[in-house]
This record gives C-alpha cells, sequence and structure tokens, in this order.
C-alpha cells in the first residue's frame, strides 16, 4: 500500500503537466562558491532553459544532506533526487570505477577527460543504472595533492606514519598504506573538525577543494604530487529518471552535460590560479620533480599488481592507451 502510494504520487509529481513545479534537492559536499557549486548552478540553468519552470532545482551545498555515501543512499532510496559527488565512495557502489581511482594512472587533465568522455568512461557511467541510480555526466575537481601540518614531503620516508585522512575509498588507503603513511578514511564533514583538532596531521584533495574549502587555514604544508586524477560524478536517483519522458530526459542529459563542463572550467581556472592563491594564503608550497614522482610510482608497485588483478591488465592498458 505504501509503495503504491509513493510510485503513484512521484509519477504525478514529474508528469509533464503537473500544475507546481517538481522539486529537484540537489546534494554537493562543497560551498557555493566551489566548482560543485558553479556545477549545480550550470545544472539549474540548463534545465530551466530547456523545461521552462516544470522542476525547481534545490540547493543542498556543504553536505547540507550528508556525506557522500549518505546522499547516494538517498538517491537510492529516492529521498533525493540529483547530486554531484567525488569519486571517493562511488567504488563502494559501483566496484568497476575504482579503476579510475590508480594513482599515476592518468597523465593529465586531457587524458582523464578523453578516457571518461570515450567509450571506457561512458560504459562506467552506464553501469550506475544498475545500483539505483543513473550517472548523467563525468565532471571534476582535478588531480589531488597532499596537504598536512607536519612536515614539507619530497619522499616517502617525508609521509612515514603521518596522519592522513583519505576518502573511504580502498584503493587510495592501500596507496598511503604503502607509501608508509597511516591513512586515516573519514567522510568528508568531519574533516575540517579533525584538522583543527589536530586528530589528523593531513588530507589529499585537488586544488579545486583545497582552495574553495580553504584548508589553508588549518594546513601549513602542500605538497603537488598529483597522485590521483579525481573525477566527479553527476548523478540522479533512479526513481526520478524512470518517471521522466524522452524530452525531459534529454533536458536532464544537457543539465548534466553543462555541469560537468562548468567543473572543468573552474578546474582549468584553478589550475593557473590556485597555488598562487594558496601561498598568498600562507601556504608552503612545493611540486614533486619527475624524478621524485617515480620513488612514489616505484614504492607502489606491488599495489600495482593487485589492481591489475582486481580490474585486468586489459582496462588498465586500454586507459593507459588512450590519447
Ligand atoms: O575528499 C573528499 O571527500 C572529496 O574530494 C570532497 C572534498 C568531498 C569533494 O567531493
Amino acid at each position: 500500500m505504501t509503495k503504491f502510494f509513493f510510485c503513484t504520487a512521484s509519477a504525478l509529481a514529474f508528469a509533464v503537466t503537473a500544475a507546481t513545479a517538481a522539486e529537484v534537492k540537489i546534494g554537493y559536499a562543497l560551498a557555493e562558491d566551489s566548482h560543485y557549486g558553479a556545477a549545480a548552478r550550470a545544472f539549474e540553468e540548463t534545465l530551466k532553459s530547456e523545461l521552462g519552470d516544470t522542476f525547481t532545482v534545490r540547493h543542498f551545498p556543504s553536505s547540507g544532506l550528508g556525506g557522500e555515501r549518505e546522499v547516494i543512499e538517498g538517491l537510492q532510496l529516492g529521498t533525493v533526487e540529483a547530486m554531484i559527488a567525488s569519486s571517493g565512495t562511488l567504488s563502494n557502489f559501483v566496484p568497476e570505477v575504482g579503476v579510475f581511482d590508480i594513482p599515476f594512472l592518468f597523465r593529465d587533465l586531457d587524458h582523464a577527460r578523453q578516457v571518461l568522455d570515450g567509450p571506457i568512461g561512458q560504459d562506467m557511467l552506464a553501469k550506475f543504472d544498475n545500483v539505483g541510480t543513473h550517472g548523467l555526466a563525468w565532471g571534476e575537481q582535478g588531480f589531488r595533492h597532499i596537504t598536512n601540518n607536519r612536515n614539507p614531503i619530497s619522499t616517502p620516508e617525508d609521509m612515514a606514519g603521518l596522519k592522513i585522512r583519505t576518502m573511504e575509498n580502498p584503493i587510495h588507503i592501500r596507496a598511503f598504506e604503502a607509501l608508509g603513511a597511516a591513512p586515516t578514511p573519514m567522510a568528508w564533514p568531519e574533516v575540517i573538525p579533525a584538522l583543527e583538532q589536530g586528530a589528523i596531521d593531513g588530507q589529499e584533495n585537488p586544488l579545486s577543494v583545497i582552495v574553495s574549502a580553504n584548508l589553508g587555514e588549518v594546513q601549513k604544508y602542500l605538497t603537488l604530487d598529483g597522485h590521483v586524477y579525481s573525477s566527479a560524478i553527476v548523478l540522479v536517483s533512479q526513481r526520478l529518471w524512470n518517471d521522466l519522458d524522452d524530452t525531459q530526459k534529454a533536458a536532464f542529459e544537457k543539465a548534466g552535460d553543462a555541469a560537468a563542463a562548468a567543473m572543468r572550467a573552474y578546474v582549468d581556472q584553478v589550475e593557473v590560479e590556485g597555488v598562487e592563491t594558496l601561498q598568498a594564503r600562507g601556504m608552503e608550497v612545493n611540486t614533486l620533480t619527475p624524478e621524485q614522482k617515480q620513488v612514489f610510482q616505484d614504492r607502489l608497485a606491488d599495489t600495482y599488481a593487485t589492481y591489475q588483478g582486481q580490474f585486468g591488465q586489459d582496462l588498465m592498458d586500454s586507459i593507459l592507451a588512450a590519447q
């Protein structure tokens, strides 16, 4: 009876001819002036220009609906309609997507964008239909770097025992263990308080996050090592998706693409200006040379063997070979 009521109510809510606009709650972990905020605005504007007032987009920035794992669960339950999320917890829902989290897999932003927009990325996106959601597009955060309060990092030895917060992501946790650090997985909403209280020494995130979340206020050292490319996804709930007609589906796909483009534009800009901004806020910044990076990669040799078993050499080779 309850199930019947929900299905009927949601079908009515999204009917094109509905007299009142249906609400699309969109959750994201960062502030409105971040790359996620820019993406959510582009999403909203595109839906409006395509469908007029059929949908009202309501923003929940700064983890207003909870951590990313909880929001994905909200999509599955149909209590949240849309979200923008990092790759952090995605492999807990679609394990294959963890291949994108392998350290030092992508050469640069162009390489990553080619793969995500091409057949490999689009096949992965389609897998979200199997877990009660629908993937609209791959956006991004950029390459992740390490910040901490203990010391500058140039070698794995500089990370010995460093209590570094990682996302709740097994690939990242294994990599930091192999580098000799003490990875501490934690949901994002807990990270800034934990840094303030000294419960952890550091964290890792792309410049887009370090700048927009003002991490310079709680972190002294920034090491530009680009250890992992951080994709981001624009996801909607399957309950919403199944209630849309074809015209509405096309509009949501377009809105997802606009959100992804907005994230990439923000990342391009922060790549140019971010380091200067953070230095002006008092952070001490060092960049790993290619030789120093190689030492980190060599230290990860055993973990690469595990990834080959987990994701398959063919898939990893196809990603590496993409131009
Ligand atoms: O570190 C994370 O958990 C993510 O990069 C963040 C900051 C929540 C953005 O999705």
